[in-house]
Parts: C-alpha cells; sequence; structure tokens
C-alpha cells in the first residue's frame, strides 16, 4: 500500500532531541516563527513535530484515553496544527502502538482507527509510531500487524499524513515498511551528541559514524517515498540537550554529519531549539546545494564506495537524477589526511575527463584528466558534485 506522500525525505524539526518530553504550545508556536525568521522554511525545513510527552496522561491506555494535555497545550493540538498551517508550515505528531510510549504516556493500542481519525481532525500532517518500547519485545511479524493497522487507518482518514513507522531496531523493519505505506523507519538506536564515541554506543547509543556504517549495509531499501532515517539532527545541540547524551560536535563534526545524513536521503529533521543556533551551525542547515542532493528527485541511497584499509578514509557516492554525482570524502582519524578519487576505480563510472563543485565553498573545479587529490581535515566531509565531460575508452 501508499499513501503516495514523501516523494523526496521529509525535512523539518522535532521535538525530542533538544526537549524530550518537556514540550508545549509556546516551544512549538515560537520555533515555527524562528524557524520562518531565520529562513530554514525557505530552505525546506516545513514539518513541525511534536514528539512524545504531548499526552495528557501517563499509564496505559487500558486505563486512560488519549488525550492533549491541557497545560502543555491549551489550545489543544488543533491550536498548533492551524497555527503552524497559517504560516504555510506542516505540524507533525507521536504516538506507539502500544498500551504506552516510550516516555510512559497513553499509547495507541487497539486504537488505530480512532487515533488516526482524531489526528486527522487535528489537523495532523505527519505521525511518528514510535514502537521501540510497547513492542520492544515482540516477534517480527506482530510490529508488521500493527504499523500495517496505523498506515491503513491513516490512509482511511483521506487526509495527507505522512507515516514514519517504528523505531524497531531488533527487528529489520527496513525490509518491510515501504510495503506496508510507510514514509520513514528508524534504522539506528537514539543518536547521541557524538561524532565518535565509544562509551555512549556501548550504553546502546548510536553515534553519527555508527549510523552511517549502519545506513551502508540498509542503503539498498530507500528511495522516493519510503526512506531510511537516520534519526533526528544534532546539529547544535551541544552538549546541552536535555534529553540526549553526549558532549556535543565541533562546528566541523556538525557540518559531515548534516552532509552524510543529506547525501544518504535520510528525512532532515532539526533537533536543535532554533532559535539559540549559532550563525555557523545556521549555515550548515541552510546550504541549499547540500539540501539539493538530499532532496534530488532520483531518490537514491549513499553508498560507501572505498575505504582505506584502516577505514580512516571513505569516499561515498549518491547518483543524481540528472546523470551526475554527489561524492563525499570522509576523514574519520585524527589527523588531515590527503584523499585520491579516480573515477574508474572508486566510483566505477567510465569519466575519463570530468568536472566538479565544492558543494561547500560553492566552487567549481576542473575539468580533469587525472584522479583529484584533497587534503581533509580530521573529522571533515568534502562534499563534491562530480559531472562526466569526456570518455575516450570503452564508453
Ligand atoms: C524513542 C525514539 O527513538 C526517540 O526518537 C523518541 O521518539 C522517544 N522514543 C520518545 O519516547
Amino acid at each position: 500500500i501508499t499513501n503516495n506522500l514523501a516523494a523526496t525525505p521529509p525535512m523539518g524539526w522535532s521535538s525530542w532531541n533538544h526537549y524530550g518530553p518537556d514540550i508545549n504550545e509556546t516551544v512549538v508556536r515560537d520555533t515555527i516563527d524562528a524557524v520562518e525568521r531565520l529562513g530554514l522554511k525557505d530552505a525546506g525545513y516545513v514539518y513541525i513535530n511534536i514528539d512524545d510527552g504531548w499526552q495528557r496522561y501517563k499509564g496505559s491506555r487500558e486505563e486512560h484515553p488519549l488525550e492533549v494535555d491541557p497545560v502543555k497545550f491549551p489550545n489543544g493540538i488543533k491550536g498548533v496544527a492551524d497555527y503552524a498551517h497559517s504560516k504555510g508550515f506542516k505540524l507533525g505528531i507521536y504516538s506507539g502502538p502500544g498500551v504506552d510510549t516510550c516516555a510512559g504516556y497513553t499509547g495507541s493500542e487497539g486504537h488505530a482507527e480512532e487515533d488516526a481519525k482524531l489526528f486527522a481532525e487535528w489537523g495532523v500532517d505527519h505521525l511518528k509510531y514510535d514502537s521501540c518500547c510497547s513492542h520492544g519485545t515482540a516477534p517480527q511479524a506482530e510490529v508488521q500487524q500493527v504499523m500495517l493497522d496505523m498506515s491503513n487507518a491513516l490512509i482511511a482518514t483521506n487526509r495527507s499524513i505522512v507515516f514514519h513507522a517504528c523505531h524497531c531496531g531488533w527487528v529489520n523493519v527496513w525490509e518491510w515498511a515501504a510495503e506496508e505505506g510507510a514514509n520513514q523507519w528508524r534504522i539506528g538506536q537514539d543518536i547521541s551528541d557524538d561524532f565518535n564515541f565509544v562509551g555512549n554506543r556501548e550504553k546502546y547509543y548510536f553515534d553519527v559514524l555508527d549510523m552511517v556504517d549502519r545506513g551502508n549495509e540498509v542503503a539498498q531499501y530507500t528511495g522516493p517515498g519510503h526512506w531510511n532515517d537516520y534519526d533526528m539532527l544534532i546539529v547544535g545541540l551541544n552538549g546541552e540537550s536535555k534529553q540526549l547524551v553526549g558532549t556535543g560536535l565541533s562546528d566541523i563534526e556538525y557540518r559531515t554529519h548534516f552532509s552524510l545524513w543529506a547525501l544518504a536521503a535520510s528525512p532532515l529533521l532539526i533537533g536543535a531549539n532554533v532559535a539559540n543556533l549559532s550563525q555557523y551551525n545556521l549555515a550548515t542547515l541552510s546550504a541549499k546545494e547540500i539540501i539539493a542532493v538530499n532532496q534530488d528527485p532520483l531518490g537514491a541511497p549513499m553508498y560507501l564506495q572505498w575505504s582505506a584499509k584502516d577505514n580512516s578514509t571513505q569516499i561515498y557516492a549518491k547518483a543524481l537524477k540528472d546523470g551526475a554525482m554527489a561524492i563525499a570524502l570522509l576523514n574519520r582519524g585524527g589527523e588531515p589526511a590527503m584523499i585520491t578519487v579516480s573515477m574508474r576505480e572508486h566510483l566505477t563510472v567510465p569519466w575519463d575527463v570530468y568536472k566538479l563543485r565544492d558543494l561547500w565553498k560553492g566552487q567549481d573545479r576542473g575539468p580533469y584528466d587525472i584522479p583529484f587529490t584533497t587534503e581533509v581535515r580530521s573529522h571533515e566531509a568534502k562534499v563534491y558534485r562530480v559531472e562526466q565531460v569526456a570518455c575516450t575508452v570503452g564508453c
């Protein structure tokens, strides 16, 4: 089944990474205003997604109805949805298929149709249906069924509601979610505010590099309408999140994180308090040419093309609709490194003459007829658009 939505990866903001369950109407309205004021809406960020914590009751659905917390949202979800729509945004909400959600609020277990109708009446445009705790140990078939139930229920409302199915790392959600009409699904555990930190990884969390490695394993499952979700962005959290573990990334590391999510065609959901973004991080999130790679209509995944023996340097590539390619030269190591790209060897294309555009600097380079070599700083990813100029042998 399909809802025919999310032809390109959804872009917007989500409350969880910075606020956790401590979310309310003022935060949502202020975020909408800030996203607009800072030009992020024009850059493509239109979904304003309320994650866990908007519900009135803690505890199971058997004991409580699903209602909005009247203190946090005095005008209801409908109130913020109307405000979002009046400014040209879309509004997202959160629930889960269990009797309660991951943060312990009432869930949708056994009430998929009723809740889908309620969300549609409120004017909701996106639903994150999070199964991590509620069906955390359930067999795959059961998780599939509860996701399918909600997918069908959303379609039956006749409202266009993007469906984020599952955070269910213990089942291979990517293998079946697209067929069930899901538009995005998480590929790993919760992200931590770390670039590469073994300490938090051991405590279950995925850092930026973990997500990139997992993403490469499941890359084939991504495409228009159905996206591997690398989790909400951590750009600008600076280790100050109320919710996430981790001590934050450097400016350049946040930029690398963003570049890789962009090439991977992951949904781009800002997780920071938008009003507090530094100029540098704002520029990172607003980078037009990087976002264009993410939103390319072909919807191709990013694949690892080449890795140094010790994995310290790597080349990733994503095909683009116009026949060009976006590539990322990633230095995972602690020292600056030279990275060389050969069209035939690393990108497996017979482009004997090619040109490049540095998408962070906005600079054209070439044409070249020899491999391209550049220095990449520690934890930097250089991103280029590569285009064929001529093929001379075996074309
Ligand atoms: C687990 C998810 O992975 C998070 O992104 C967040 O939605 C929480 N659940 C909410 O409880």
